[in-house]
């Protein structure tokens, strides 16, 4: 059985609106997400054991069941029965660059990475649609994370539909190491004060989710028009998060001062994120923020947009 070294991007959203309460629970969605090269590193080993075993070089990331590598384990061990018989277990060790709790869909990427990989160890031959059936049963931003790109993600955010991938653009990415959001509170909370305004017709929700085809940065996505894809970002969940926290408001204004094409919270954050038509411009940005805001707990990166999601990175005895 061979050994899998695989990359698990991270995503920014470049554009999410929530349309109303779905009867699972979950919100109704509207979502462009894109992935970006900044990525963990998901080694996998089988073991020869009748366990998965989870490590991390990040002693903050739990490696129980909270984890969505772990989920993803079980899930595969669950729905394969046979090669889980035939194969045993993998020990998956995740080396981490993807800041934890960020808006960035670190863990849904982890998760995503130990689908792929059990599948190419197992030798399961399963199809990218049908991983992606197992990714929704994780959690809503992890269906994205295995082909990443750019896409339209609608429903609870698991219903992809490609859109022309967006290369050559940059971003800087600003995070306080110490601060985290939680997203059941970000939605719990937008729930509470917007609710009123909530699509209540199943079939209005569902044709306001398709508009976001015909939408002005799904057609400025198309054009690769980088200044109107600045003008377009948006994301409901900053008018919650950006109240509360004000530093990530004082984030974000001074990374928008700072230039770029346009600024955003990722998520439910606290990750904000400019875009940026080039490298130098990234790194220009990047300097300037932490001129102005010489708090040593702000973690800031650059990396350029990708248009792929789970990638191996060696296959090996
Ligand atoms: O699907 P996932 O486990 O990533 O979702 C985390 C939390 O975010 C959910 O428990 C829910 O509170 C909120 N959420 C939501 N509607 C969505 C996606 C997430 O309310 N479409």
């Amino acid at each position: 059985m061979r050994n899998y070294t695989l990359l698990a991007r991270a995503k920014i959203n470049l554009y999410l609106e929530i349309l109303g309460d779905r009867p699972d629970g979950y919100h109704e969605l509207v979502m462009i997400m894109q992935s970006i090269n900044l990525a963990d590193k998901i080694e996998l080993h089988p073991n020869g054991l009748q366990e998965f075993r989870i490590f991390c070089t990040d002693p903050q990331v739990p490696c129980d069941t909270t984890n969505l590598a772990y989920r993803a384990a079980l899930l595969m061990q669950t729905k394969y029965p046979q090669a889980w018989e035939n194969y045993g277990g993998v020990d998956i060790t995740i080396h981490k660059h993807i800041p934890v709790a960020a808006g960035l869909a670190g863990g849904s990427a982890n998760g995503a990475a130990v689908l792929v990989g059990l599948d190419l160890i197992w030798k399961l031959g399963l199809t990218q649609p049908e991983i992606e059936t197992l990714a929704a049963l994780l959690g809503s931003d992890v269906p994205f994370c295995v082909g990443g790109g750019t896409a339209i993600a609608t429903g609870r955010g698991e219903k992809l539909a490609p859109i022309p991938d967006l290369e050559d653009l940059w971003v800087v990415l600003g995070k306080y190491n110490q601060l985290s959001v939680s997203t059941p509170w970000a939605y719990t909370n937008y729930r509470q004060k917007f609710a009123h305004g909530y699509i209540k017709d199943f079939q209005t929700l569902q044709y306001h989710g398709a508009r976001i085809h015909s939408s002005s940065l799904v057609q400025a996505i198309a054009h690769k028009d980088s200044q109107k894809i600045g003008q377009y970002l948006h994301n409901d969940l900053e008018k919650i998060v950006l109240p509360e926290y004000t530093l990530v408001a004082q984030l974000k204004e001074t990374m928008a001062k700072a230039g770029g094409l346009g600024t955003m919270m990722s998520g439910s954050g606290p990750t904000v994120f400019t875009l940026c038509a080039s490298e130098n411009e990234a790194q220009a940005i990047l300097e300037k923020t932490r001129q102005t805001l010489t708090d040593s707990d702000l973690r800031l990166w650059i990396a350029p947009l990708s248009s792929q999601g789970i990638t191996i990175v060696t296959e090996g005895k």
